[in-house]
């Protein structure tokens, strides 16, 4: 030290014009063009778009560089060699074109002094760094990028005997030198996290592989080009920091400039580390060697130590320097992201090894045990998302932990939750999953009445605070948390097998939520967390994590359960979603649907929320069949009920049956109170009821031909999909329907055929068109149906109008209507039980299914006797488990919910309010067209303009997969998949319809996908 970086400084940059870069370039290249300035901090570079070529032929842009005076030969050698080798290896890199006189280098004379100069070609593209969210694949893409130039520089001898402040070589004497400029509320913390990287990184840097190194591949130096759509990293800038180095080094000084970004979560590190590792092995290359996957993490932390310290130290000689001002608020929350994750963790969640040593964290078995005062050992508690001891009606609340503890105390005098399993009530909904805290990273007692923890081996005390003590047991370290040891234990002092290590500290009856509220209980409760540690880690490990720091942080915490003896199944909670998905896959058809490329593992939802097997609260904006909210437990008890009397089927006598039917029609009846309907059919799903209206009409009617809308679907057997239109769901629908179906067009005044005022009628002149021409032929039609609202057009309200008009054209001609309510139905459009009935028409027929069981098998056919009774003439109905007792118990339990806790009037508020605020997000995102349909039934059309209309179905499964990461589960709808769905159970509350918008105002705000 002083660096080579800061030393230049004290000379200025090149006194050199434009014009001149311009005169120089058409002297020395034979180009001329347009010559605008670059920035550069202590050389210049000009870009020149040359008009010709010396051949008469285009060439692309170039960058004229002049070296800063001071630069050596050597140095302009390695950054020219390291050009050139990576754009012989296909990367796209500013490759150095020759001059006139065949060199790579030029000399120019400036202000007395000798410069080098090169001409480089200008890689075209953005950078990432001003882009808050980068998408895992571009990640992904820069890691294989880094891999690329490490193997391509591999072979390229370093000449220079170069010192920078960037070369992580150094880092911790360029940090302690500049510790002087950076504010001392953070110097202690900036030293202290050098100290102890460096630390680490002494302990195998004489075994770390050396090359030469671009080192500064970062989001500022790597162009990004959208290819195929989708933006991608083609090529890396500014070799200005070359040098031979830790090739390790590289990849360091990559992860930390992805630390200020918003990542969907730590698993796209890990994903950003695996491309590398392929990379660097492929083709016979050098793996990361066991030194360097240990120095990675710590050289994380101390390039961003280093960036920190030199941009204070930037604006402590320019303070005016407001570029630098900003670039130190990324800086800091970088150092702080790098230095909050403990290096092994972070090297056990970046590198795990097949071969990795157990041993250090695997502890005997029944090293410890826990006593109640009364002598009584613990009862193991499962707080994993398929356990059994946090009932679901205590979940999501600020006050669940406390909660399920006391209830299990109500139980057990003494329990104990393990270590390993995520926990369910640790769920947050509205937070993002990866800041879920759901793992603990320590075992936790509880009891009513006090008690101890007792080591059953012999111990050192290491440090004993208030509530908390160290101890060495062995090759681990015990940590206990919210402990009253004794006295007597100072460090040093030995402990004998059975002796106690100390008492649980009681905890108030009032409990205290981080939202501020409170909960009271009847008792007291005595707590106590403990883990064991191998003895060498870190001493301020956090006691809980997010799930995809869990493979990190739970490899160093795993032998806890292990020493109290407790039998868990571990990490067996966390299903493997891709084997699971490979297992599905192996007996189903392959078009069965699936949502999302990486599905999550669902494991139990609540009200408005899914649980994944984690522990993570995910908000369900898609399950309209949740129409109470999920696992309710007034349907659980009322079908457990059913199942625990009688379950048969509908040829005997029970009173479910006719309770249910009569509930039914109560739900049909008009402002004076009687009911068009006097029939109730109960069937299993929405196919099932669709294919009996059908039925029904012909039947009754005597005709065979039925009238349907395009763009429709209606269910999967054989004459449900033959009146399915949707060419989503099936390409050649039009082209293939059956001689009985006649498709009549979908009255979608938002972007069909005919659109806004007028549209209506226009609609409905063309459905008279068809049913005259249909009467003409000889083959009037028995029904003509609809979707109440078309929920496959994007759960767009039809053209104003047409409803009334097609009831009354049906009627002209003798045919009967039916209303498909399968989706739409059962209180979710708010304004109406029914959504036929803001419509202003009373269908002949009604089916409906999904919601009514909120999930058990139930549907229905809604009608007049008159008509339903024709069915006798082609033979008895019976569905044996239609109408079941245990359906009909279904059945009613949801109607008394819906009633009972209003959830009409809540889809009709929540859902106004949504919409309310989803069009004012269309204000700033151009891509939302319009939010279709009415109360809780909603659809949010993206377009890639709004004149043309141009669905964007790839923007909507990208806005899709990417709320997931947000915790929201929405999936794309509609003929042409541009449509978000918006149909959550109808518990969907203000605060939750809130979350959902600002999830995604979030992402619509994002550049890239
Ligand atoms: C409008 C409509 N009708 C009928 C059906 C078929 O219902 P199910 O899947 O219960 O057979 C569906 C299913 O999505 C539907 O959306």
């Amino acid at each position: 030290m002083p660096m080579a970086a800061t030393e230049a400084a004290s000379y200025g940059r090149p006194a050199i014009t434009p014009e001149l870069a311009a005169t120089l370039v058409a002297q020395r290249y034979g180009l001329t063009g347009a010559v605008t300035e670059l920035g550069s901090q202590q050389d210049r570079n000009f870009l020149l778009r040359p008009d010709t070529g010396p051949s008469g032929a285009s060439v692309g842009a170039l960058v004229f560089k002049v070296f800063h005076p001071a630069t050596d030969a050597a140095v302009v050698h390695d950054q020219v060699a390291a050009m050139t080798a990576l754009a012989s290896a296909g990367i796209e890199a500013p490759a150095p074109v020759a001059a006139a006189d065949g060199t790579l280098v030029q000399r120019v004379a400036l202000d007395g002094a000798d410069h080098f100069a090169v001409a480089l070609r200008f890689v075209e593209g953005e950078q990432l760094v001003d882009e808050r969210h980068l998408p895992t694949h571009l990640v992904t893409g820069l890691a294989s990028l880094v891999a690329r130039v490490s193997r391509a520089l591999a072979d390229v001898p370093a000449t220079a005997d170069r010192e920078t402040q960037w070369d992580l070589r150094h880092a911790a004497t360029v940090v302690s030198e500049f510790a002087p400029a950076v504010p001392e509320d953070r110097r202690g913390r900036l030293l202290a996290v050098t100290e102890r990287a460096w630390a680490r990184v002494q302990q195998v840097a004489d075994d770390l592989p050396v090359q030469l190194i671009h080192g500064d591949i970062t989001d500022d130096n790597v162009v990004a080009r959208t290819v195929d759509a989708r933006p991608r990293v083609v090529g890396v800038i500014d070799f200005g920091d070359v040098v031979g180095s830790w090739r390790i080094g590289e990849v360091a000084v990559t992860l930390a400039s992805m630390l200020h970004h918003d990542l969907d979560d730590h698993g796209v590190l890990r994903a950003m580390t695996a491309t590398l590792e392929q990379g660097l092995a492929a083709d016979d290359g050098l793996p990361l060697t066991p030194a360097e996957r240990s120095a990675l993490w710590p050289l994380v932390q101390l390039r961003c130590a280093v960036l920190v310290a030199s941009g204070w130290q930037q604006l402590a000689v320019d303070p005016h320097n407001t570029y630098a001002t900003t670039r130190m608020a990324h800086e800091w929350r970088s150092f702080e992201t790098a230095a909050g994750l403990d290096a092994d963790a972070m090297a056990a969640l970046l590198l795990p090894r097949e071969d990795a040593d157990a041993s250090t964290t695997e502890a005997p078995a029944a090293l410890l045990a826990l006593r109640g005062v009364d002598g009584g050992s613990p009862t193991p508690l499962s707080f994993a998302p398929d356990g059994d001891d946090a009932p679901s009606r205590l979940l999501l609340r600020p006050d669940t932990e406390a909660l399920v503890l006391h209830h299990a105390l109500a139980r057990h005098p003494l329990v104990v939750v393990p270590q390993r399993e995520p926990r369910v009530t640790s769920a947050r909904p509205g937070v993002r999953p990866d800041r879920q805290h759901t793992y603990p990273l320590a075992a936790e007692s509880v009891s009513r009445g006090g008690h101890e923890l007792v080591t059953l081996s012999d111990a050192i005390v290491l440090s004993a605070g208030p509530g908390t003590l160290h101890v060495r047991i062995g090759a681990h370290r015990l940590e206990v948390a919210d402990v009253q040891p004794s006295p007597a234990y100072v460090p040093g002092a030995l402990l004998t097998a059975g002796e106690s290590l100390g008492r649980a500290t009681p905890l108030d009856q009032v409990s205290t939520h981080a939202d501020g509220s409170t909960t009271t209980l009847e008792h007291a409760r005595h707590h106590l967390r403990l883990r064991l540690l191998p003895a060498s880690a870190a001493i301020d490990l956090p006691w809980d994590c997010p799930a995809d720091l869990a493979p990190g942080y739970g490899a160093l915490v795993a032998g806890t359960d292990a020493a109290l003896g407790l039998a868990t199944s571990g990490t067996d909670h966390a299903v493997d979603a891709a084997s699971e998905q490979a297992r599905r896959n192996a007996f189903l058809p392959d078009n069965t649907e699936r949502y999302y490329a990486r599905p999550p593992v669902f494991v139990r939802g609540w009200r408005s929320h899914l649980l994944d097997a984690d522990g993570r609260a995910h908000l369900d904006m898609v399950n309209n069949v949740a129409a109470i909210g999920h696992s309710h437990p007034r349907l659980q008890a009322a079908v457990t009920r059913a199942l625990g009397r009688l379950n048969t089927n509908s040829r005997f006598l029970y009173r479910d049956l006719a309770d249910l039917s009569e509930r039914i029609l109560e739900t049909t009846r008009g402002a004076d109170g009687t009911s068009p309907y006097d029939s109730v059919v109960l069937v299993n799903s929405g196919t099932e009821a669709v294919d009996l209206a059908l039925r029904m009409a012909t039947i009754a009617t005597g005709r065979r031909q039925v009238v349907t809308h395009a763009e429709g679907y209606h269910g999967w057997s054989t004459a449900a999909d033959a009146i399915t239109t949707s060419a989503y769901d099936n390409p050649h629908a039009l082209d293939s329907r059956p001689s009985w179906v006649t498709v009549t067009d979908v009255p979608n005044a938002f972007r069909g055929t005919h659109r806004g005022e007028g549209a209506g009628a226009a609609y409905a002149a063309d459905l008279n068109g068809v049913l005259d021409g249909l009467v003409d032929a000889g083959t009037a039609p028995a029904a003509v149906i609809m979707e109440s609202i078309l929920g496959n057009s994007g759960g767009v309200v039809p053209a104003a109008g047409y409803s009334v008009a097609m009831q009354e054209a049906a009627h002209r001609v003798g045919a009967l209507t039916i209303a498909d309510e399968v989706q739409v139905g059962y209180a979710r459009t708010g304004e109406s039980f029914w959504a036929f009935q803001a419509e202003g028409v009373t269908p002949d027929v009604v089916v409906c299914a999904k919601a009514m069981g909120n999930g058990v098998p139930l549907g229905a056919v809604i009608t007049r006797k008159e008509i339903s009774d024709q069915l006798g003439r082609e033979g008895t109905f019976f569905s044996t488990t239609g109408g079941s007792p245990v359906a009909c118990a279904a059945g009613l339990a949801v109607l008394d919910v819906l009633a009972d806790e209003a959830l009409q009037a809540n889809a009709k508020a929540v859902g106004d309010h949504l919409a309310g605020r989803v069009a004012e997000l269309a204000e700033r995102h151009e891509s939302i067209a319009a939010v279709h349909g009415r109360g809780l039934y909603r659809g949010i059309e993206l377009v890639t303009d709004r004149d043309s209309l141009t669905p964007d179905a790839a923007l909507t499964a990208a806005v899709c997969e990417a709320l997931l990461a947000r915790g929201v589960i929405d999936q794309a709808t509609s003929e042409r998949q541009n449509v978000l769905k918006v149909k959550p159970p109808l518990t969907l509350t203000v605060e939750e319809a809130d979350s959902y918008v600002d999830a995604l105002d979030e992402v619509l705000s994002r550049k890239w996908f």
